[in-house]
């Protein structure tokens, strides 16, 4: 790696930076899986993510990223030709239904405009008119920025249906307080690379004892991602398969950290340093994509003016000032830049690279 990529603000939705103590706790020596040091690393990495999930049920770590983690939700949920009603306001809520249609599911995707959070009396309605085995829902949809109010929604739907409610956490995890027991969740899909300032290489699934029932009734199943064969082996502090060492030892330093801290000063600090996003926004007279009140803690989509191009503002802020964020996706490729605000940061590196995209954007339009 050279100096100048040592030293970048990265600030893309994820990977997010390391700390120096987990960048050393995945620099060592790699240990064999089914030994007892890795077991008890594996045990305390469990019990450390029940808190952040808000649950006491089961903890299954799977070696893919957050799209494996959301596959594993949908094909340990549902069967070809089972309703599935699909909640998005963006790329990744529209990536999960894809999902499920991909997998042979009847997909009701239930849209509402990219910016806002889901409609819950349009939900609401919709489970009125119709049953449905899962419900799928992005928590943040990184795409704009937008955090969904989960706990509003939870109740709503418990209400209405029956079905298992499948979230996606990855934009989410350790970056607000999720409560998943008291709201029925049934499968919440996180990931390593994002709040819980570890590499890649890990999803996590936080799964309630009714997924595991379900899962354990399917007539179709996935051999890798089998809900039950992992919950059997995690049983005896193990995973079904090789799993990345390196990133489990690494997410145990991260999250040894952020307990010691305390999990509530992690998320205050998460929405501080949201609120240094928004308020440098403010005073350069950028806008935000996502509707207020519903602001994501980890990551903020700025809106671009007419005819600036997101790709010719990042390359500026880049070059110039050694700052790395995300472009838009889909529709909103072109027309936003997204700061991410998550994991190992600070608000003077947050300040620095909302400066930058406004001296990238002063540029463009000079
Ligand atoms: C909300 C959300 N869901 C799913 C994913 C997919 O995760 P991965 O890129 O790890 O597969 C992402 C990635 O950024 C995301 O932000």
């Amino acid at each position: 790696m050279t100096a100048r990529e040592e030293a970048l603000n990265l600030r893309l939705s994820g990977p997010t930076p390391l700390s120096p103590a987990v960048r050393m706790a995945s620099a060592t020596q790699v240990i064999g899986h089914r030994s007892e040091p890795f077991r008890e690393m594996l045990e305390r990495v469990i019990d450390w993510l029940q808190p952040v999930f808000g649950t006491k049920s089961h903890v299954l770590p799977f070696t893919a990223s957050g799209t494996g983690g959301l596959e594993a939700a949908i094909v340990n949920s549902v069967c070809p030709g089972d309703r599935v009603l699909a909640l998005s306001s963006g790329y990744f809520g529209s990536r999960f239904a894809d999902i499920a249609s991909t997998h042979g599911a009847r997909v009701d995707l239930l849209e509402t405009p990219w910016g806002s959070p889901v409609d819950i009396d349009l939900l609401v309605r919709q489970l009125r008119r119709r049953r449905y085995t899962a419900i799928t829902l992005t928590d943040c949809e990184t795409s704009t920025g937008v955090k969904n109010d989960l706990v509003s929604i939870g109740p709503s739907i418990r209400e209405q249906s029956d079905a298992l409610l499948l979230v996606d956490v990855v934009g989410s995890l350790a970056t607000a307080p999720l409560k998943m027991d008291d709201l029925s969740i049934d499968v919440a899909i996180g990931v390593t690379q994002k709040g819980l300032m570890s590499p890649p290489g890990l999803t996590l699934l936080a799964v309630s004892d009714r997924a595991i029932t379900r899962a354990a009734t399917l007539a179709t199943r996935s051999y890798y991602f089998d809900f039950n064969r992992m919950l059997g082996e995690v049983r005896h502090r193990s995973t079904s398969f090789t799993p990345a060492v390196t990133v489990v030892a690494a997410l145990e330093k991260a999250l040894e950290s952020i307990h010691e801290g305390g999990l509530m000063d992690w998320y205050q600090r998460h929405a501080t340093n949201a609120a240094t996003c928004h308020r440098a926004a403010e005073e350069h007279k950028l806008g935000i994509a996502a509707v207020a009140g519903y602001r994501a803690p980890s990551i903020t989509a700025l809106v671009l003016p007419d005819g600036i191009k997101s790709s010719t503002v990042r390359e500026h802020a880049l070059k110039q000032s050694g700052v790395l964020c995300s472009g838009g996706r889909g529709p909103w490729k072109e027309t936003v830049v997204r700061i991410a605000h998550l994991g190992h940061t600070s608000q003077p590196l947050i300040r620095h690279a909302v400066d930058a995209v406004a001296e990238a954007v002063a540029a463009a339009a000079a």
